[in-house]
């Protein structure tokens, strides 16, 4: 028979205590395949201890790397010469996959990534990341599901204008440029702390890059090879942002430690705008309620704009807050897809393409409910501790891949929280 992960939570929970926050998914898995370029031993220190760490560790074995995931650290030895194909079995489980693209294209001149193909949240294409590196010299094309890029002269530096800051394809062309010829000028780059911190381990191993953190990134190919270094990752902005969003949803007091709050500027002040306080310290910071909060509109932007990944929790504290709120998604066209499971722990929320109106409840209502993807999840997880009763959350392993200790930080913050793995009824024909 088959079983499904679920996820239970006690509603009425009020969170109170502290959590520290591992190092970023987005950057950490980055910087693996950025270690792709040095022979030798990198060490990525700081990685969370996901699902999605570890399959980019079998895409890198696959590559002829060894790799060891120990403990909180990625050690990665770099062959002299790294294979050039990243296969659909590994890919299509970790869209991420396709950032090998650029490193293997400026270190073996060919590479063959399988598509990822669309997901939970979206078509989530490529053309950014395929416009980029044509114009730097590669030739470009897709066959059986795969994108082949051949540069057997090698790359040379280029001027892009990205239609728009997409993370992966600034990562991909980043990748790719800090080992081709000349100059490369990246505008309207994104400006994550994730990209900064990629940006600062090539630059330890030698790169030459200016502009981390601007719309412009100015990288100067550099003729010889780079060394192997370490790196410690960035704290996950998100997560922190959810055990924000958390404590403000609940009435709590949660001091998030191992995250800048700074990262989360946008993200904050929404918070107090909902009436809590916010208290910033050093690579820590605290948010407290004692009281109802109340709707704010919230519109997602690229960073530093309010992080789509933080939507799920967005559309949370609306739900549960006073008066109603305008919620806006501007990245993915499929985010609002998780809707109809926040419509059965009974939020009042009607969608227009890329609009959502959420009128406030006092309280939702538990019930079981489905994770559609990672940010989903942990967002109804946390929108059943504002429910009366007890709320299921399905298909956890999505939460598995962003969150590495969800269940035991929600237990140690003072919920009622379970997870279990429960048979699904199979039927016979
Ligand atoms: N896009 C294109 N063409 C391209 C590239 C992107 O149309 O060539 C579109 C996408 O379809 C999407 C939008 O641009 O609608 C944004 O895509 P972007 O490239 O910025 O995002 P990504 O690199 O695919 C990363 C994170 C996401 C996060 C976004 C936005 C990783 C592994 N993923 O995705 O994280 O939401 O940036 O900040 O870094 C998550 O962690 O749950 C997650 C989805």
């Amino acid at each position: 028979m088959a079983r499904v992960d679920v996820i239970r939570v006690k509603g009425g929970a009020r969170l109170a205590g502290d959590v520290t926050v591992g190092g970023a998914k987005n950057s950490a898995l980055k910087l693996m395949a950025v270690a792709l370029l040095a022979e030798g031993r990198s060490v990525v220190a700081n990685v969370p201890r996901i699902t999605d760490i570890a399959i980019m560790a079998e895409v890198l074995r696959r590559l002829g790397c060894d790799v060891t995931l120990d403990g909180t650290e990625a050690v990665i030895d770099v062959p002299s010469e790294p294979g050039s194909e990243a296969d659909y079995d590994l890919v299509r489980r970790l869209r991420a996959s396709i950032c090998v693209l650029g490193p293997l294209l400026a270190r073996r001149g060919y590479v063959r990534v399988a598509l990822p193909g669309g997901d939970m949240i979206g078509s989530r294409g490529l053309d950014m990341h395929v416009a980029g590196l044509a114009r730097m010299g590669a030739e470009i094309s897709g066959e059986h599901g795969f994108v082949i890029a051949s540069a057997p002269g090698g790359l040379h530096g280029a001027k892009i204008w990205l239609d728009f800051p997409s993370v992966g394809a600034t990562e991909n062309i980043l990748m790719a440029a800090v080992l081709a010829k000349g100059v490369t000028e990246i505008d309207n780059a994104a400006r994550e702390p994730e990209i900064v911190d990629i940006c600062e381990m090539l630059n330890a191993m030698g790169a030459k890059i200016e502009g981390a953190g601007s719309s412009t990134l100015v990288i100067e190919g550099v003729d010889g090879p780079l060394k192997p270094v370490r790196h410690t990752t960035v704290g996950d902005r998100i997560v922190g942002g959810t055990w924000a969003f958390a404590s403000v949803m609940t009435r709590g007091d949660v001091t998030v430690h191992g995250v800048r709050p700074e990262f989360l500027d946008i993200a904050l002040d929404k918070l107090v705008n909902a009436g809590a306080t916010v208290e910033p310290g050093d690579n820590k910071f605290r948010v407290r309620m004692d009281a109802r909060p109340r709707g704010v509109d919230i519109v997602t932007l690229p960073y530093p704009g309010f992080a789509t990944d933080l939507l799920p929790m967005a559309l949370g504290l609306a739900a549960v807050a006073e008066g109603s709120s305008l919620i806006t998604e501007n990245i993915f066209d499929g985010r609002f897809m998780f809707v109809n499971e926040m419509v059965r722990l009974g939020a009042d929320i009607r969608t227009d393409g890329h609009h959502a109106v959420v009128n406030g409840r006092d309280r939702l209502s538990g019930a079981p409910v489905r994770a559609t993807d990672i940010r989903a999840g942990a967002g109804l997880v946390i929108a059943g501790l504002c429910a009366d009763g007890v709320t299921e959350v399905g298909e956890v392993h999505h939460i598995d891949r962003g969150y590495p200790d969800f269940v035991s930080d929600l237990a140690r913050l003072g919920v009622e929280v379970e997870r279990t793995d429960v048979p699904e009824p199979t039927f016979d024909f």
